[in-house]
């Protein structure tokens, strides 16, 4: 059976920055209450004139680079998001504009899990001998579904597109994984659309509606991702005959730094092999995982070989983890 490696990373560079400074002029809260809660200090936002489609191009084009792929080479295009361009799919438009003629492209939507759930489908395809060479990218523009006047979800979230090149080789890099959703739970992190009925014809009437900004309940995802995240973790680690103790590096869905201190404390890791990178972004849904990874190897922290341990958790709700080796 074919194995799975990473071999290059990316992510876009979005020019738009927001702080919470700036945050404040517009909604009633404070750098000191946003940075003490969440860690968070500034976000990055689309351009209007950016698109879900060129911020992936671009991450996948910079983690391409990275691995000496040309576009050409690559088999399947991966684009976990929640806020397409076009809700029939965005991966298609990425395709075309990466040059990467010969790829089967689609959309993967599973929010803030979106990377990890994209990363494991992959590897699937690379693991049956299907496809060699995989560009998995998460990105999202959740600017555009943000209720700018909800300081309880406002000051969360930012845009970003990250990306890493996936490709088959004899040994297995991918070494464990845990995926999980539990839709009773649903209620809690939305973005969802509201129908309404207009009179089509008769007694026909069609549906005519639109989707409503995101709404939460910061208490109860809270305690679902400090709990949940652990336990996935370990039973990734369990399937990869691995230890809290064999990990180099922790890269979680940047959602809070308290949840990324409170899963680190639970599993007995030390600080200073979490990646954080919350501060200068927020939360960036799908793109947090590749976005932090990709960082943290273009800043010579990851080197190849180091074990990660990355999980991603949101909306559906959804949780996964995966430990993968680098390089
Ligand atoms: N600025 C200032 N005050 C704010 C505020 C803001 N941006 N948002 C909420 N508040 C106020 C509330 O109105 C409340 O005031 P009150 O006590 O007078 O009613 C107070 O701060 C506490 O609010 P609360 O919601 O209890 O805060 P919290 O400690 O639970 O922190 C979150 C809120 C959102 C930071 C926290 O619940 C969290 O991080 N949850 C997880 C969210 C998440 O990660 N979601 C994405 C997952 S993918």
């Amino acid at each position: 059976m074919p194995g799975v490696s990473l071999v290059g990373s990316g992510s876009a560079c979005l020019t738009v920055q927001l702080s919470n400074d700036i945050l404040s002029q517009r909604v009633d809260t404070s750098d000191e209450w946003i940075s003490a809660r969440t860690g968070i200090r500034q976000r990055h936002i689309a351009a209007p004139d950016d698109s879900l489609t060129t911020l992936a191009t671009e991450a996948a084009r910079h983690a391409l680079t990275m691995a000496q792929v040309g576009a050409e080479e690559v088999d399947l295009i991966l684009l976990a998001t929640s806020t397409p361009d076009d809700l029939f799919g965005s991966a298609c438009r990425v395709q075309v504009a990466l040059g990467a003629t010969r790829a089967v492209a689609f959309d993967l939507t599973a929010a803030c899990s979106g990377f990890v759930f994209a990363l494991v489908t992959a590897a699937q395809y690379i693991r049956t001998g299907v496809f060699k060479t995989v560009v998995v990218i998460g990105a999202d523009v959740l600017s555009r579904w943000t209720d700018w006047d909800d300081r309880t979800t406002c000051v969360l979230f930012g845009d970003g597109a990250g990306a890493v090149v996936l490709r088959a080789c004899e040994r297995d890099r991918l070494l464990g994984f845990e995926l999980c959703s539990d839709g009773s739970l649903n209620h809690c992190l939305n973005l969802a659309y509201h129908p309404e009925a207009v009179p089509l014809v008769g007694d026909i009437s069609v549906q005519k509606g639109g989707f409503a900004p995101i709404t939460m309940n910061g208490r109860e995802v809270y305690k679902f991702a400090v709990s949940r995240v652990p336990e996935v973790i370990e039973k990734a680690l369990f399937r990869a005959s691995l230890t809290t103790a064999d990990i180099d590096w922790m890269v979680l869905h940047q959602a809070n730094q308290r949840i990324l201190d409170a899963v680190a404390d639970r599993l007995g890791v030390p600080l200073e092999r979490v990646i954080s990178n919350m501060a200068r972004h927020g939360n960036t849904s799908a793109a947090s995982i590749p976005l932090a990874l990709d960082e943290a190897i273009r800043a010579g922290k990851i080197q190849p070989g180091d074990l990660i341990a990355t999980a991603g958790f949101g909306a559906g709700l959804t949780w996964g983890a995966a430990i993968v080796e680098w390089g």
